[in-house]
């Protein structure tokens, strides 16, 4: 690799020649005295030496440095310079310690790993590289990825596809990471469906910088997906190694609002985004720490701390039992439910309540509107005569008159029940409300 060896033997036989020479000229010989010929070409050997194994060194780091760091320094150095996030400490880490795709193959496969560790799965689900089908390559080409972004693909973990069986673990719908879904790109459909996971493509003649047209570009791989719509989205840019959140949901990125650029509003790279390695790392310390709870749960909430309370009964981080953590769930989950139906003569007030208030609210606008057509204000386009239209404000208004009585009159029944109510149901729902609110 490096000449050091080389120069080493140089050093060896060269200098303690002219040292021996030069302390024997100490002791006897006059200071002026010339080397010799023979010594003069070893030292001068020897100083070219040094030169050039301190220029090979010099260039050697230089030039490594430059090659293997060019092209994402730039990226750095752009993001830095147009993101508010992403700054001073990313791009040192980038540039001391530059992103790999193989450390975010880890990453996913690390959070796949503590999510069945967890209990939320069992650990066969994880389907790993190689991966036999593999990612539809002609379809892949088709959908215009990337060489990089299809090696990505191939590289990274699976859960097994089980939309139509079900969820893949006890979260409803499929829940991954923030009501995101897991995304398996083995699956063609799934695959087509990351070209546009926000449902924003209107025309897809249209190019990337046109709003309407398409907005994920070669390099842009999804590592999870947004369920229903309202999920987060990972995305992975596999040339920077940054991700970004869809709907800007990385807790680290809170409240970047999405730049104002000209082009596509749905292009992930108007949005903020942090290194891959930096949120993955930040995603399963979360989960770890049971922040965020798998299945769509998190800490803070009345579920969410129901949850952490079971994991630490069941031994959670160090002896975590996940047997006997699901047992103890599906109880809570039973219990919880049992619950709900002992707080139902709250929930019959509640209702009752709301129903009433919502008949007082359109009495009094519509009354409103009766005093407007009085004063001569316009009428709907579709509505011909203002007295028929009148009458017919005036008929609704008596028709939600009408139905008062009798909506009073359950809810003074539905009170009645409530003061029978078993006083342990009635403190528990005090302090769960105090706590989360209703
Ligand atoms: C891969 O995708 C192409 C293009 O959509 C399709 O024609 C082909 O059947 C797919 N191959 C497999 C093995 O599903
Ligand atoms: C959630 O858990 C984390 C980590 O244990 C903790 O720092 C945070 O304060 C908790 N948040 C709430 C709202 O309980
Ligand atoms: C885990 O819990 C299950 C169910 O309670 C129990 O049968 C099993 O022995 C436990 N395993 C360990 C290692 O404690
Ligand atoms: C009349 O127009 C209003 C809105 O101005 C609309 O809500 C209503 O449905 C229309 N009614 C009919 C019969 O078209």
């Amino acid at each position: 690799m490096l000449k050091y060896p080389s120069s080493k033997t140089t050093y060896d036989t060269t200098i303690p020649d002219s040292q021996t020479e030069a302390d024997d000229s100490l002791s006897s010989a006059p200071k002026s005295k010339p080397i010799p010929t023979r010594k003069r070409r070893a030292l001068a050997l020897f100083l070219l030496f040094v030169w050039f194994y301190f220029i090979f060194t010099v260039s050697f780091y230089l030039f490594s440095f430059l090659g293997n760091h060019y092209h994402h320094a730039l990226h750095v150095l752009n993001t830095a310079a147009s993101k508010t996030y992403g700054g001073m400490t990313d791009t040192y880490q980038s540039i001391t310690n530059p992103a790999r795709r193989e450390e975010v193959v880890e990453l996913m496969t690390e959070l796949y790993e503590l999510l069945a560790e967890m209990g939320y799965y069992d650990a066969a689900m994880i389907g790993r590289p190689p991966h036999n089908p593999g990612i539809n390559r002609t379809l892949a080409a088709e959908l215009e990825f990337s060489l990089e972004a299809v090696e990505v693909m191939e590289m990274l973990p699976y859960l097994q596809q089980g939309q139509e069986e079900g969820p893949l673990g006890w979260g409803a719908d499929n829940n991954f990471l923030l009501s995101g879904t897991f995304a398996d790109l083995r699956d063609d459909g799934v695959l087509s469906f990351t070209r546009d996971p926000m449902f924003a493509i209107e025309d897809s003649s249209k190019g990337f910088d046109e709003d309407g047209g398409k907005y994920m570009r070669p390099n842009y791989v999804c590592l999870s997906l947004p369920g229903e719509g309202y999920g987060a989205i990972m995305i992975l840019d596999v040339k920077t190694h940054q991700e970004v959140m869809g709907l800007q949901a990385d807790p680290a990125l809170k409240g970047i609002g999405l730049e104002e650029v000209p082009g596509n509003m749905f292009s992930p790279e108007n949005a903020a985004s942090r290194l891959a390695r930096d949120a993955l790392r930040d995603y399963i310390r979360r989960f770890r720490t049971l922040e965020w709870i798998p299945g769509g749960r998190f800490n803070g909430t009345w579920d969410g701390d129901e949850y952490v309370r079971l994991y630490k009964e069941n031994g959670w981080p160090e002896s975590f039992n996940s047997t006997a953590f699901n047992i103890a769930r599906e109880q809570w989950e039973e219990d919880n439910m049992a619950r709900w139906d002992a707080e139902a003569p709250f929930h019959e007030v509640t209702k009752l309540d709301y129903w009433i208030q919502v008949a007082l609210d359109d009495i009094g606008r519509k009354r409103k509107m009766i005093a407007d057509v009085d004063s001569g204000m316009e009428i709907p386009e579709n509505k011909t005569d203002r007295e028929a239209y009148k009458a017919e404000l005036q008929e609704e208004v008596k028709k939600r008159i009408e139905s008062l009585p009798k909506l009073h009159a359950e809810l003074e029944v539905a009170r009645e029940v409530l003061k029978s109510i078993d006083p342990e149901v009635k403190k528990t729902r005090e302090e769960r409300i105090r706590k989360y609110g209703a």
